[in-house]
C-alpha cells in the first residue's frame, strides 16, 4: 500500500519526524512518499495513495496559519483516509482537533495521531545551554514505531471495520488562548521587530529561502534582506536558521537559537 505526507518544517523538526515515520512505514513493506508543504502543486498530488499522513509543528497551542491555509485550499476528494502528526516542546493544545475539522471539511477520516516532543524552537523561550535542546531518540523512535504500525491501523479501521477511529479532542483551556494567539499578528508581535547585523550578514539568503510566510525579501540597493512585516508569521526560523546569527529581536537577545548541527535541509526554493 502507499503513503503520502504533507508536511510542514520550519526548523526541520517536523521533516526528521516525517523521515522517522517514512522509514517506519517501509520497514513494514509499504511505499511512502514526502512533501514539503510548499512544493505542493495541484490535485493530482492526491492520486494513487491509500492514505496521507499531514505533519506540523505546533504553534501558539495550535496549527501554524499557513499551514492551516494550505490545508483549506486542498481541493474537497473522494473519501480518504488521513492520519495527523504534530512536533512540539510542551502543550499540543487544539492542534489535534483543528486539523480534524478541517480533514473533516475535505472529507478525509483521520485515523490515528502522532505527537513527537522536539526541541522548542520558539527563540524567546529558549535558555542557553539547556539539553532540552537535543531532539530525544525514544522520541524519533515513536515516529519509527508509528511508521511500522500505521498500516495495521489502517487494515483495522479501513478494511475490517473493527475499530472507531480516534476522536480529536483539544486540551481544555488552552482553546480559548488558540483562538487569540494562534495568529501571525500576536506571533510577531511576541518575537517584536526583527534586527539585522550588517556586520555578520553574509547576504547567503538562507533566512529568505526558509521563510514560510515569504515575508523576507532583499533591499536592492544594499543585498541585505529585510522582513515585510505584515506578512511574518513570527515563526524564528530565519533567526534560528541564519549560520551568523545575524538576526535577532530584544525578546532573542541573549537565548539560545535552535540550531540542530544534524539538520541540514535548508530549502533553496525558487
Ligand atoms: C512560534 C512558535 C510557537 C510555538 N508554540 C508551541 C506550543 O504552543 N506548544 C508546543 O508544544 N510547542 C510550541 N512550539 C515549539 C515547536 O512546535 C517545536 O519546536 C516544533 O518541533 C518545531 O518544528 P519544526 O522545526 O518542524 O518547525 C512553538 C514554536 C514556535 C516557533
Ligand atoms: S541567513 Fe543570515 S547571513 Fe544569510 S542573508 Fe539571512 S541574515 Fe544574512
Ligand atoms: S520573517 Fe517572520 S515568518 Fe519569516 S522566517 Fe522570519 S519570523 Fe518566520
Amino acid at each position: 500500500m502507499k503513503c503520502k505526507i504533507i508536511y510542514l518544517s520550519l526548523t526541520g523538526n517536523t521533516k526528521r519526524a516525517t523521515e522517522k515515520v517514512k522509514e517506519g512505514i517501509n520497514k513494514s513493506g509499504h511505499e511512502c512518499e514526502l512533501l514539503e508543504m510548499r512544493d505542493f502543486t495541484n490535485a493530482s498530488e492526491f492520486n494513487g495513495f491509500d492514505l496521507f499522513g499531514f505533519m506540523a509543528p505546533v504553534h501558539a497551542f495550535g496549527v501554524p496559519t499557513i499551514f492551516t491555509r494550505f490545508l483549506k485550499t486542498i481541493p474537497r476528494i473522494n473519501e480518504k483516509y488521513a492520519f495527523i502528526g504534530a512536533t512540539g516542546a510542551t502543550n499540543f493544545g487544539s492542534f489535534f482537533s483543528n486539523i480534524n475539522k478541517i480533514l473533516i471539511e475535505k472529507r478525509f477520516t483521520s485515523i490515528a495521531k502522532l505527537s513527537v516532543y522536539a526541541p522548542q524552537t520558539y527563540t524567546p523561550l529558549n535558555s542557553p545551554g539547556n539539553e532540552k535542546y537535543i531532539y530525544k531518540e525514544p522520541e524519533l523512535q515513536k515516529a519509527y514505531n508509528f511508521g511500522i504500525n500505521i498500516f495495521n491501523e489502517y487494515n483495522e479501521i479501513v478494511l475490517k471495520k473493527s475499530k472507531n477511529p480516534p476522536k480529536f479532542t483539544q486540551i481544555i483551556g488552552t482553546s480559548l488562548f488558540s483562538m487569540i494567539a494562534n495568529n501571525d499578528t500576536s506571533l510577531r508581535m511576541l518575537l517584536g521587530t526583527i534586527k539585522i547585523n550588517k556586520e555578520t550578514c553574509t547576504k547567503c539568503k538562507i533566512c529568505l529561502d526558509n521563510c514560510a510566510w515569504n515575508a523576507i525579501e532583499i533591499v536592492s540597493k544594499t543585498s541585505f534582506p529585510k522582513r515585510i512585516k505584515n506578512k511574518c508569521g513570527g515563526c524564528c526560523a530565519c533567526i534560528n536558521l541564519c549560520p551568523e546569527g545575524a538576526l535577532w529581536t530584544s525578546s532573542t537577545k541573549g537565548k539560545e537559537r535552535y540550531y540542530e548541527p544534524s539538520y541540514k535541509g535548508y530549502t533553496k526554493r525558487s
